[in-house]
């Protein structure tokens, strides 16, 4: 053979291979159909699940006088908009405490399109809130003053700088911070990266997918829900892996150790005040104090477009970010038919334009599809009341969290497997302090009684035996179910990339893995000429 031919047919060769690498190294998609159920068995290394303690510098309060921490962006409803939020005085702890005068101090933001020319300004304001345990021997919380700033009027896609505080008082205002806006809503307009994430906790396991997910630079992060896990402390700043275990039947009243927050709050700091955070409510944020009152942190703490959205609560709200629709649902506010929550996701469902937002995402905090043991099919009767709305709008994916492990589904509706059906994904896994979840509820003899606990925060009882299909007459599977197609009990988050209005990449990163290398990946495609006509034109005829 003439040399020259040989270096053209050595040459196709190398182009064959490298088509051949390239076809192999593109994710899956889900547009080939549901996938087999993979379990991926749970490596060795799961990190460090212990909290990081209070005398750790990340967690310290590092602001004097007047001087913010703890600031935080987070999104309006619309990208023309954002809320600052930030935290000046000390909190106190204690037998008796004497909250702070929220009109102590200004609550101002300065803002601009550069660092040295902050000329645009907005003013909101501050509340304190206490976390009170009148009882024999326990300490009482009441936080410093914390402070919510909207900016409106401004540019979609846009990077500002802002400084927050109290321009009248010295020493009184931050350092010069910036964030992005979201791009304008629109079909071909999306935010490079959302960083999807649950159940973080603050251990050192924390801080591992903390830097995994700041490595992967995201434009927005999704937290649904379980976030400081204050709730695992008595006051006395005892903490434990469990609860229940440890002090369950010692204490009066499920306390908290509300200092926890602000260590939070601190250790994030990096994070939430350049990247927007939009935060939904999990079972640890719930927080039950003196009067039955519940949930003081978490509306205290985070601002929420609620008004913005019409929802007018902070547990459930919408937002558009470029061409994607978020709805963040409430699992531990009433989500029955006739109720507000239900009522308000009809009115943002119905005024969803396709056309400008393509993308439906949703987030909450207990997943319906999951498979593991821990919470399997807890809350069935969310599922029950909202599946079938959010199908028939055609809802793409749903983030939850709650199981700390992570999972995704196929496509799938009401148990059934459906190429309209949204793509179910559960990141329970940031690396909160309790355990891991590694047993799934198919396995021989792990099959959890479907009995109703004592829950007055998940309402009722739903979860009955399938009435068809491979598990009829059974509350679990003999196998992983054909919904779950792939699931893996280590910490990690995901990010969410979407290209344009029919496809989006799905990455999931395990901390033990290196920065930027992916556990599970798949293009998950949008088929609106197939599903919309579909979704909007009939009623799904076996709603659950
Ligand atoms: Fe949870
Ligand atoms: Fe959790």
């Amino acid at each position: 053979m003439p040399s020259n031919n040989i270096n053209m047919w050595w040459g196709s060769l190398l182009l064959l291979a490298a088509a051949v690498a390239v076809a192999a190294a593109e994710p899956p998609s889900t547009l080939a159909g549901p996938s087999r159920p993979v379990t991926v068995t749970p490596r060795e290394n799961r990190g460090h699940a212990v909290d990081l303690p209070d005398t750790d510098p990340r967690v310290q309060r590092r602001a004097t006088g007047w001087a913010p921490e703890q600031v935080a962006v987070a999104l309006s409803a619309a990208p023309t908009s954002a809320w600052v939020s930030w935290i000046t005085g000390e909190f106190q702890m204690g037998g008796t405490v004497k909250p702070l005068d929220p009109r102590t101090v200004g609550s101002v933001v300065r803002y601009g399109l550069a660092a040295d020319s902050l000329v645009r300004e907005a003013t909101g304001d501050a509340l304190v809130y206490s976390q009170l345990y009148p009882f024999e021997g326990l300490h009482n919380y009441t936080s410093g003053i914390i402070h919510h700033v909207r900016l409106q009027g401004l540019e979609p896609g846009t990077k500002y700088y802002y400084q927050c505080g109290d321009p009248a008082i010295p020493g009184a205002m931050s350092a010069v911070h910036a964030f992005r806006t979201m791009p304008a809503a629109g079909p071909r307009s999306y935010p490079g990266r959302i960083a999807v994430v649950g159940d973080l906790g603050l251990t050192y396991n924390t801080t591992s997918t903390v830097d995994h997910m700041t490595s992967n630079r995201p434009d927005l992060v999704v937290l649904v829900g379980d976030v400081s896990y204050a709730n695992m402390y008595l006051t006395n700043g005892t903490g434990t892996d469990c609860y229940s275990c440890s002090f369950g039947k010692s204490t009066p009243i499920h306390e908290t150790y509300q200092p926890r927050w602000d260590y939070w709050g601190r250790y994030m700091e990096p994070v939430t005040s350049s990247t927007p955070m939009m935060v939904v409510e999990g079972n640890h944020e719930i927080e039950e104090q003196i009067g039955n009152k519940t949930f003081a942190a978490y509306r205290s703490r985070f601002a929420f477009p609620s008004a913005e959205s019409g929802s007018f609560s902070p547990f459930y709200y919408s937002f558009d970010a470029g061409g994607i629709h978020f709805i963040m649902l409430g699992a531990y506010a009433d989500y029955g038919r006739s109720g507000e929550q239900y009522r308000w996701l009809e009115k943002d469902l119905a005024k969803v334009d396709r056309s400008v937002t393509p993308w439906l995402v949703a987030g909450w905090h207990a997943p319906w599809y999951t498979t593991y043991k821990a919470h399997y099919r807890e809350v069935e009767c969310m599922r029950v009341a909202m599946e079938e709305l959010l199908y028939s709008h055609g809802l793409d994916i749903a983030f939850t969290g709650h199981v700390h492990a992570y999972e995704r589904s196929n496509r799938v509706f009401n148990y059934t497997l459906d190429p309209c059906g949204a793509v179910y994904i559960s990141v329970g896994d940031g690396g909160n302090r309790e355990k891991m979840a590694t047993t799934h509820a198919d396995e021989p003899g792990h099959c959890p009684d479907p009995r109703p606990k004592p829950n007055a925060f998940i309402a009722g009882f739903c979860a009955f035996n399938f009435t068809s299909g491979p598990a009829a007459g059974r509350f679990c599977w003999d196998r992983q179910p054909d919904y779950s197609a792939y699931r893996e009990s280590s910490f990690g988050h995901g990010i969410l990339e979407v290209k344009n209005e029919t496809h989006a990449l799905w990455r999931w990163h395990r901390n033990q893995d290196l920065y930027g290398s992916a556990g599970d990946e798949i293009y998950i495609v949008r088929e609106p000429e197939r599903c919309l006509h579909k979704h909007n034109s009939t009623r799904p005829a076996h709603g659950p």
